[in-house]
């Protein structure tokens, strides 16, 4: 299945890693709902790993952990699908996965007919216990994945999970993924939204429509409780990491516990603007407009003709990176001016020629841009 957009949605691995269950999953889909992520555009509740029992059936079918999902996973697609939301599910290219439950490898027909039956609309797709006799040429198992999910009668977003290894940027297009992860598994602390941050610089020319990078899970709003807590982050820590994945293109699939997020977790989540420029419709590649690694500036035209612009400081003390007409596509002295409306404080800025303004450590001033007649 194509998708235009980053797909929007929360997925389950971050918070309660292979506790997954009935409960957990229906409560989730309420409160997506009631908190008003849903109208803000988060549609997908995703099962990560952890949901399967330990074997497969006798007649080698995937079956759900019967005391998890004592109603079986359709139950759940239903319940989640009643509230208008969209539900995924998750998988491994490997033997087993990488909580060590049955692995699609060798099974991918007939995991996509169980999946479609059963009303997923979303797969994603890791790779643990891959074989390593097969690994030089493990696209083709993406490739069959993709293929078979193509074909299984049902509109599946595919989710490829590979953290980026073997080469995936070069072929990952061709197995019919919409989103490939760029990235190695993200832990709720800053050094990792930084390093996963800064591992995206060169692999822009993947990113965009077709297939857009997966920074991994949002960590925001967790502050170090759940499974990969350890010590969480400060609010504008994680106000960088919502603004760098929708900047980027990144799917935004909230980790946190949403039965109980707080109203600055949501605000932030919410954000129109953040999202309004994750989700153009154009999902044009992020062009980066200094070469500062720790302090980037990072920018994207959007199909309206306005421009996102995020100045990031990755650093520990201040930074203030100028941004310049020209690095935008416009003359110096060309008769237009960009009007920047700041996205978290909604203060805006006329830039005629040069707009420097301090970035925190960590922190980010993500602007929309739009060109104006001087
Ligand atoms: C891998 C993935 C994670 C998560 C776990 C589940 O580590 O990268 O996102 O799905 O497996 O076991």
């Amino acid at each position: 299945m194509i998708s235009y957009k980053p797909p929007l949605g929360w997925n389950s691995w971050n918070y309660f890693g292979k506790n997954v269950s009935e409960r957990i999953i229906t409560e989730t889909a309420d409160a997506i709902v009631e908190t008003g992520l849903k109208d803000a555009g988060y549609e997908y509740v995703i099962i990560d790993d952890g949901w399967q029992a330990k074997q497969r059936a006798e007649n080698g079918r995937l079956v759900p952990d019967p005391l998890k999902f004592p109603n079986g996973i359709k139950a759940v697609a239903d319940y989640v699908h009643g509230k208008g939301l969209k539900f995924g599910l998750y998988s491994c290219a490997g033997l087993r996965t990488c909580a060590d439950y049955p692995g699609s490898y060798d099974h991918e027909f007939e995991d996509a007919e169980t999946f479609a039956e059963w009303g997923v609309d979303y797969l994603k797709y890791d790779f643990c216990h891959f074989p390593v006799y097969d690994h030089e040429q493990c696209w083709l198992f993406f490739r069959r994945m993709g293929t078979a999910l193509a074909g299984c009668g049902r509109k599946i977003l595919f989710a490829a999970c590979n953290w980026g290894i073997n080469g995936a940027r070069e072929w990952i297009k061709t197995s019919g993924a919409t989103t490939w992860r760029s990235t190695l598994d993200i832990v709720d602390t800053w050094e990792s939204i930084k390093s996963i941050a800064l591992s995206q610089n060169d692999i822009q020319p993947y990113n965009g429509l077709g297939c857009f990078n997966d920074l991994d899970m949002l960590t925001v709003g967790m502050k170090g409780r759940g499974n990969v807590g350890i010590t969480g982050c400060t609010e504008n820590e994680y106000r960088t990491q919502m603004s760098f994945w929708a900047l980027m293109n990144s799917p935004l699939i909230i980790g946190t516990d949403v039965r109980d997020a707080d109203e600055n977790t949501l605000k932030m989540l919410k954000n129109r603007m953040t999202l309004e420029i994750n989700q153009d419709p154009a999902g044009r590649q992020p062009f980066m407009t200094n070469r500062h690694r720790e302090h980037p500036v990072w920018a994207r035209l959007l199909d309206s003709g306005k421009i996102a612009v995020g100045c990031f400081n990755f650093t520990d003390s201040p930074s203030c990176d100028p941004i310049i007409l020209p690095d935008y596509g416009l003359a110096r002295v060309g008769g237009k001016n960009m009007i920047l409306t700041d996205v978290w404080t909604e203060e805006t800025f006329e830039v005629s020629d040069i707009l420097c303004r301090s970035v925190e450590p960590h922190g980010v001033n993500l602007y929309i841009g739009e060109i104006k007649n001087a």
